[in-house]
Parts: C-alpha cells; sequence; structure tokens
C-alpha cells in the first residue's frame, strides 16, 4: 500500500469479527514494526501477545475490577487530574464524534457505561498486544519515546495487512489482571497496550476519522524566505 494512503486511512478499529489471527502474521508486522528507531538503538521493547483463554481472563478480570470501582493501577506516571484545556477539548471531540456514530445519547447512561467497558475488554479484539520495557532504564522517558515509534510502526504494518488496531490504556488500567495472566517479568514495565483483529467494517465507530490541528497553529519555521 503506497505510504501516503496507509496513513490517511488508518483509524483506530473498536469493533472486531471473531476470526483469529494467525501467528505467523502477527510475528511478520512485529518484524516490520521493530525497524522504528530507538534512542541509541536500545530497543527497549518487549510485545506480549495475548489471544484465546488468557485474554478471556484479562477480560474478565478488567471488567470486574472496574465495576467494583477499583483504584487503577498504571506503571507509568500519568496526570493526576487528567487532560486540561485544549487537551480535553479534543479528547471530547473525539468523544462526541464516536458516539455520535454509534447512536448514543449525551444522558443514556447505560450505553455510555456499556461503550466504556468495551475498552476494558479490548474491544472484544481477537488479541492484545502489550508493550513493555525495561525496568533498568527507568527514568525512561526516552524509552517512552521508542515505545511510541515502534507502536505507530505496529499499527501501520498491521493496517497494510488488512489488519485494525487500537492502541489503549484502557486495557492495561488493572495492571496486575494484565501481569499475571500474560505472565510479564517484574523486570519489565507495562507501557500500553493495542488490541487487533481484522475490523467489523459495520461497526460505525469504525468510520470515525479524528480530526487534526491545521499545521499554522503547531508548526514554526525558521529562517525559511518568505
Ligand atoms: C497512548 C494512547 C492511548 C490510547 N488510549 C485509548 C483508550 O484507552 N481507549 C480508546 O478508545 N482509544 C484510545 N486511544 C486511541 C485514540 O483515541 C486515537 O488514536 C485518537 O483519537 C486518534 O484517532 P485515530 O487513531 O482514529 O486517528 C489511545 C491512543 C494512544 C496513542
Amino acid at each position: 500500500m503506497e505510504f501516503e494512503t496507509l496513513v490517511r486511512d488508518r483509524r483506530s478499529i473498536r469493533g472486531y469479527k471473531s476470526d483469529p489471527v494467525p501467528r505467523e502474521l502477527i510475528d511478520a508486522i512485529i518484524e516490520t514494526a521493530k525497524r522504528a528507531p530507538s534512542s541509541m538503538n536500545t530497543q527497549p521493547w518487549f510485545f506480549h501477545v495475548i489471544t484465546g483463554e488468557p485474554l478471556e481472563r484479562i477480560r474478565r478480570g478488567n471488567t470486574e475490577r472496574m465495576l467494583a470501582g477499583a483504584e487503577v493501577q498504571r506503571e507509568i506516571p500519568v496526570h493526576p487530574n487528567g487532560y486540561e484545556g485544549i487537551h480535553r477539548k479534543r479528547q471530547i471531540e473525539i468523544a462526541v464524534q464516536l458516539f455520535e456514530a454509534m447512536g448514543i445519547e449525551r444522558d443514556d447512561k447505560e450505553r455510555r457505561q456499556d461503550w466504556v467497558m468495551r475498552g476494558f475488554r479490548q474491544f472484544d479484539a481477537p488479541v492484545s498486544i502489550v508493550m513493555t520495557y525495561d525496568k533498568s532504564l527507568e527514568p525512561a522517558t526516552i524509552s517512552h519515546f521508542d515505545l511510541g515509534a515502534v507502536t505507530y510502526g505496529l499499527v501501520l504494518a498491521a493496517w497494510s495487512r488488512g489488519l485494525g488496531t487500537v492502541i489503549n490504556g484502557q486495557g492495561i488500567m488493572q495492571s496486575k489482571v494484565v501481569r499475571e495472566h500474560a505472565q510479564i517479568p517484574d523486570s519489565q514495565v507495562i507501557m500500553t497496550c493495542i488490541a487487533m483483529g481484522y475490523p467489523n467494517h459495520e461497526f460505525a465507530a469504525n468510520q470515525v476519522q479524528s480530526r487534526r490541528t491545521p499545521n499554522e497553529e503547531i508548526v514554526t519555521y525558521t529562517g525559511f524566505d518568505e
């Protein structure tokens, strides 16, 4: 697929077919993704690919704990107050786009709750990939950057092969559950996860094209002729 088309067509997929994804295909996608650059070629990343019964156990564990109001357990620091200002505005914008596509009304608490729970279930995708890095690298801001690069590589490599993904924090909010069922060693830090599978094209939210800020607001050019 042409690069420009690949990047512009890709979008997060939140509804999947139940068809399994062959292990060899996932392996090929990771081969491509790991060509990502990293600081000093440290390649700090690990990919924990989970499917079948262990993934079902993670879905159940996440759901039970989130419904019980358990405290969120994340392993990387996040802003305690959530997003504010322009970042909050953008967060709301994409949520409104998704809810509109799904026909979920503002005051429909039940369907909104259902939507949030889908995230904790990894959007019922057949595969989840938990991304971790070596704990010995902490404080690991540069490794976070490296994991971002390899994760985007993975998402694009998957899309080019007809697979959808959504990078998501929801799936690792109960990190102890994930750690236990995916057998992640204590020497690694959980960064994020990626739900993956064949897109269900009937699922309305999958058509949503998220917006981007115009270049004028985010780019400065210095030293160019007018
Ligand atoms: C680090 C990270 C965490 C994310 N967490 C979630 C999440 O928990 N739930 C979700 O539905 N989407 C999540 N997303 C997907 C973003 O909402 C999505 O990438 C953004 O709205 C842009 O849309 P697009 O991917 O369709 O271009 C996450 C994306 C990133 C990069």
